[in-house]
């Protein structure tokens, strides 16, 4: 059994994770991201604050703010799922990595709808593909969604059921409608024992996300990187694409206090699910890890830190002042850090020393500045200057 140091209650090491590997993801979805005519490479922007006042050379945040014109990451991951359960569909045969294809391979199927639960950005991420498509979505929700994120799904033209059961239940609700009806397929972004085919397409379409960022950094390397994690998903990815390449990166995961299924899972050395309420952090409001990420995190994971409504929201503010519009989910990543480096132990366990290079996911924006049209730097000047 890996051991496991916990120095406190707010975080956990796993210094197994250092020396295990995996191999590496597909380099597909880039390919199939690339031809996406809303693509574009998103920023990756120095904090030089944060820096400082963690005594290393570079901070830099993975900006999800406008990833193909939605305001989080997931689209990556349902068009990659939806490319290659087409492909599946239809027997296997190849479908060029490319929207045209998926496009006239989608329409070969004619009774298609897509099924999916969430707590706000893929169901919203699914609507807004599955319109692009010309095929129905159906969307279930847990009402303690926020209202906007509801509304937004609703916007892609989606069916959107609003029920009063927490995220897992929700999951179980729309996996049980996708089996019920002919020609619906559940496009779920967590796995369970018979449910993994789905959500590894999935995982494998958010590599793209560090592929861009290894081009970005170029000569420079990270040394730690940063991910919020809900059901593990996009932790699993993180660690996939880091692990895979023979050189040491760690990884630290953070999730919110009030559903940290991650930290109670690794403490109890199995999976285990915890009581979920509300959060800020909408998106990581998950009682139960993915199956398929469980062994990820069990042996990849370096650290798990989890983190308060009150800090995340502090760290979403600060980022705000350096240009950066990131919601609770990715602003978490910066409380996550900070709340590992107060204790002396922290900074050996993450691996940072002065010459360190530490990336940060900022997984969506803020809504307040999706409702302010806020959208760089650049923009955050003009209204300054229009305001006055
Ligand atoms: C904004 C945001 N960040 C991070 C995550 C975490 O992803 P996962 O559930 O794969 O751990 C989610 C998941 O919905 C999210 O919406």
């Amino acid at each position: 059994m890996t051991p496991l140091i916990v120095p406190e209650h707010s975080w956990c090491a796993r210094p197994a994770a250092a020396d295990w590997s995996c191999p590496p993801p597909p380099s597909t979805p880039a390919e199939l991201h690339r031809s996406l005519p809303a693509y574009a490479a998103t920023p990756l922007t120095d904090v030089p604050g944060l820096a400082a006042e963690w005594g290393v050379r570079r901070v830099v945040v993975k900006d999800e703010s406008a990833r193909l014109g939605l305001p989080a990451f997931k689209a990556l991951g349902v068009y990659y799922a939806l490319y290659r359960m087409v492909q599946d569909h239809l027997g296997g045969a190849p479908v060029a990595p490319d929207i045209d294809s998926l496009r006239a391979a989608v329409r070969r199927i004619p009774d298609l709808e897509l099924v999916t639960a969430t707590d706000g950005n893929h169901g919203r991420a699914l609507a807004h593909v599955a319109r692009t498509l010309g095929v129905p979505s159906r969307i279930f929700v847990p009402d303690v969604v926020p209202q906007g994120a509801i509304d937004a799904i609703r916007k892609e033209r989606a069916d959107v059921v609003v029920r009063p059961e927490n995220y897992d239940e929700t999951v179980a609700l729309a996996a049980a409608d996708a089996r019920g009806r002919p020609g619906a397929v559940l496009v779920q972004d967590t796995a369970w024992e018979d449910y993994e085919i789905v959500p590894q397409y999935i995982v494998d379409g958010y590599s793209t996300m560090f592929v861009e960022i290894d081009e970005q950094l170029g000569a420079d390397r990270a040394a730690l990187v940063v991910t919020p994690v809900g059901v593990g998903s996009l932790a699993q990815a993180v660690i996939n694409h880091y692990k895979s390449r023979g050189r040491p990166v760690s990884v630290l995961g953070v999730e919110p206090d009030t559903a940290a299924c991650v930290l109670t899972s690794l403490r109890a050395e199995r999976p285990v699910s915890v009581p979920t309420g509300s959060t800020v952090m909408a998106g990581l409001n998950c009682g139960t890890p993915s199956s398929l990420a469980w062994p990820y995190l069990r042996d990849g994971l370096d650290a798990v830190a989890v983190v308060t409504d009150a800090q995340s929201l502090t760290a979403a503010r600060q980022l705000a002042d350096a240009g950066i519009p990131a919601g609770p989910c990715g602003a978490a990543c910066v409380s996550g850090v900070r709340s590992v480096l107060a204790d002396p132990a922290g900074r050996a366990a993450l691996g940072l020393d002065a010459g360190s290079v530490v990336v940060l996911l900022s997984t969506e924006k803020s809504r307040q500045a999706e409702h302010l049209g806020f959208r760089d730097e650049g923009d955050r000047e003009r209204r300054r200057g229009e305001t006055g």
